[in-house]
């Protein structure tokens, strides 16, 4: 199987593309700029160009592919542009993947998205959903919960640089996941036959509210966090009041997504049954604690590193 994977270089994409790579897969990866996706090229994978700015430029690049796994999403620059990023041009490629003969279509999407069709990203997301199961694809849509990479920026950085970790009193605990582990399910989709036309969530082993979360990094850290908290009714009252300025229309977006923040959502989901389908053991999930663990130690020995090398560097200039 050829697989041609757009959102390669970002968070969850290149996850996928190292998988996939690592499984003997050939993979072409639809780029915008082949410099930042050099390192892609690197791993093994051919580079396409390709930008979902510009739909003339998608059908060509599927010349070869028989599945298409879809992780690309607007950025928050091009927020402004979400319509055509996360919806025109997703319809063009599918539209293109049905011609292409496409064998397997893979689409990531958000837990609960029905639920948030108010909110405009999420809207986009539930019309490329509802668009790929009114097709003839064999896709594969899989519902994710927050990945543990985002917590870093959130929380781990912040706490470790001594700056304001910003939390609503209404925080509901979510089931972060890694990413490493959603590629797993992903690329082993593409050999399960039960996996055709189904929807998936994939969540983590826990949920976890954000006071847990600075706990688990004071903890690991050894540093004391300074959380700051933001009413919820605050970031709606700014939601309304941006969307009033076109300039401000994507921190009026960003800002929507609050009113994920104050529904309260399931928060034990029972992924068993999801493990036994993709043949996945619990035990080959990562936990937020051990992801956070590795983190922390990287992080807290390269900082020993350089302050070893500065105190070197006195010591010679003292000689
Ligand atoms: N992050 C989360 O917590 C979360 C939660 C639930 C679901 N999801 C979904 O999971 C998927 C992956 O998310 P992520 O956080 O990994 O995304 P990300 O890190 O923001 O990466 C976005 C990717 O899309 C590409 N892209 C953006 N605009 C493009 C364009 N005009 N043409 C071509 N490529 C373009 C980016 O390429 P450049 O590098 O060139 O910008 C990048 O590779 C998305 O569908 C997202 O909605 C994410």
């Amino acid at each position: 199987m050829s697989l041609l994977v757009l959102g390669s270089t970002g968070t969850l994409g290149r996850q996928v593309v190292k998988k996939a790579l690592d499984e003997g897969f050939q993979v072409k990866c639809f780029v915008r700029n082949f410099r930042k996706a050099a390192f892609l090229k690197e791993w093994g994978a051919e580079l396409v160009y390709g930008d979902l700015k510009v739909p003339q430029t998608i059908p060509v690049t599927l010349y070869g592919a028989t599945a298409i796994i879809d992780a690309s999403t607007s950025r928050v620059s091009d927020f402004y542009l979400a319509n055509k990023i996360d919806l025109e041009s997703k319809k063009i490629l599918i539209n293109a993947a049905k011609l292409a003969k496409i064998r397997r279509y893979i689409f990531f999407s958000i837990f609960n998205a029905q639920n948030y069709t108010n909110i405009p990203l999420i809207n986009l997301k539930v019309q490329i959903e509802e668009e790929l199961i009114n097709s003839n694809l064999n896709y594969t849509i899989f519902s994710l919960c927050g990945f543990f990479q985002g917590l870093i920026g959130q929380y781990a950085l912040p706490i470790l640089d001594k700056q304001s970790v910003w939390v609503t009193k209404e925080s509901k605990a979510i089931a972060y996941i890694d990413t490493q582990d959603i590629a797993k399910f992903t690329i082993r989709s593409l050999s399960i036959e039960f996996t055709k036309k189904k929807t998936f969530v994939l969540a983590g082993k826990y949920s976890w509210t954000s006071y847990e979360i600075i706990e688990l990094c004071e903890k690991l850290s050894g540093k004391k966090s300074k959380i700051s908290t933001i009413p919820i009714f605050m970031l709606q009252f700014m939601s309304k009041l941006t969307k009033l300025f076109q300039w401000s229309w994507h921190i009026s977006e960003r800002l929507s997504f609050t009113n994920m923040l104050i529904e309260k959502q399931t928060s034990d989901l029972k992924m068993d049954d999801v493990y036994a389908i993709f043949h996945i053991n619990i035990s080959e999930i990562n936990s937020l604690e051990n992801y956070l663990e590795e983190y922390f130690s990287r992080i807290l020995k390269k900082v020993k590193d350089l302050s070893q090398q500065k105190n070197n560097i006195v010591s010679i200039e003292n000689f």
